[in-house]
């Protein structure tokens, strides 16, 4: 694959000084790697992009599959970050990568993207201290290509379903400045400006939903801190990713 690594570094390095691009034709995790780095003390930022993971990870502990013949699009972004809250972190950066790459994805809270029914990204942040400092990794898996069903899990969607010739490549650069951009702006601002943008591409919102701690009830869009509000019979839930996860409980076409 060829990667437009020069363009991508002359758009991001005026906003993240020191920065580096690399790719790698295999590796474990993009995450993984990066959060070894940082333990061992580097804290630069870098944009670390593998053409294979032989051990992509996901959010709770799962494994994240880089699909068939089309490899997905699988990068981290390091860097340091010191916002005054964490809370929304995974919704602005959906929310960047999701208005970057086309106007008909949307965002499932907390950080996956779909398209229509089916997931076309997902968004894994892990943090190191470095020091007295925090060091965030922020890793996004993008589908290119559909994936043919595998095992028991839903099929995932493609951007190729939406831009047909696109790959791997052209999707980071599509990606790469307006989210270290989004990402800077986060920590300066946090979450509370994206509020509004978040719920126009609110994929949950009026549906009825499954937390997996067993609360039903009806997704009512997110708070100023990235919380998602469900209306339950006895209230207003307001949860946070590190509680539960969401799923409808029926689909609509
Ligand atoms: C999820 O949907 O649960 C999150 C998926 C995150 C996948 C990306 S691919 C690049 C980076 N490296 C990983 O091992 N995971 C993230």
């Amino acid at each position: 694959m060829i990667w437009p690594a020069e363009a991508i570094w002359e758009a991001v390095a005026p906003l993240l000084p020191g920065f580096t691009l690399e790719v790698l034709p295999e590796i474990d995790s993009t995450n993984t790697e990066l959060m070894r780095r940082a333990r061992a003390g580097r804290a630069e930022p870098v944009l670390l992009v593998a053409e294979r993971q032989t051990a992509g990870r996901g959010r709770m502990g799962r494994s994240w599959e880089s699909g068939g013949a089309i490899p997905a699009l699988t990068f981290s972004l390091g860097l340091p970050l010191n916002p005054a809250n964490w809370s929304g972190l995974s919704l602005a950066v959906g929310l960047s990568v999701a208005v970057s790459l086309h106007p008909e994805l949307r965002l499932k809270w907390p950080n996956d993207i779909w398209l229509g029914e089916r997931k076309l990204a997902g968004i894994l942040i892990e943090t190191a201290s470095i020091g007295d400092r925090r060091y965030a990794v922020i890793g996004v898996g993008v589908n290119i290509a559909p994936h043919v069903d595998y095992g028991l899990r839903t099929p995932a969607a493609g951007l190729q379903q939406l831009l047909p010739q696109v790959d791997a490549p052209q999707a980071l650069e599509c990606i790469a400045e307006a989210l270290a951009r989004s990402i800077l702006r986060f920590e300066a601002q946090g979450f509370a400006p994206l509020q509004t943008a978040f719920h126009a591409l609110d994929l949950l919102y009026g549906r009825e939903l499954l937390c997996s701690d067993g609360v039903t009830g009806i997704a009512r869009g997110v708070d100023a801190s990235g919380a998602l509000l469900v209306h339950t019979g006895v209230g207003v839930k307001k949860i946070t990713s590190a509680e539960v996860s969401v799923r409808p409980t029926a689909t609509h076409p």
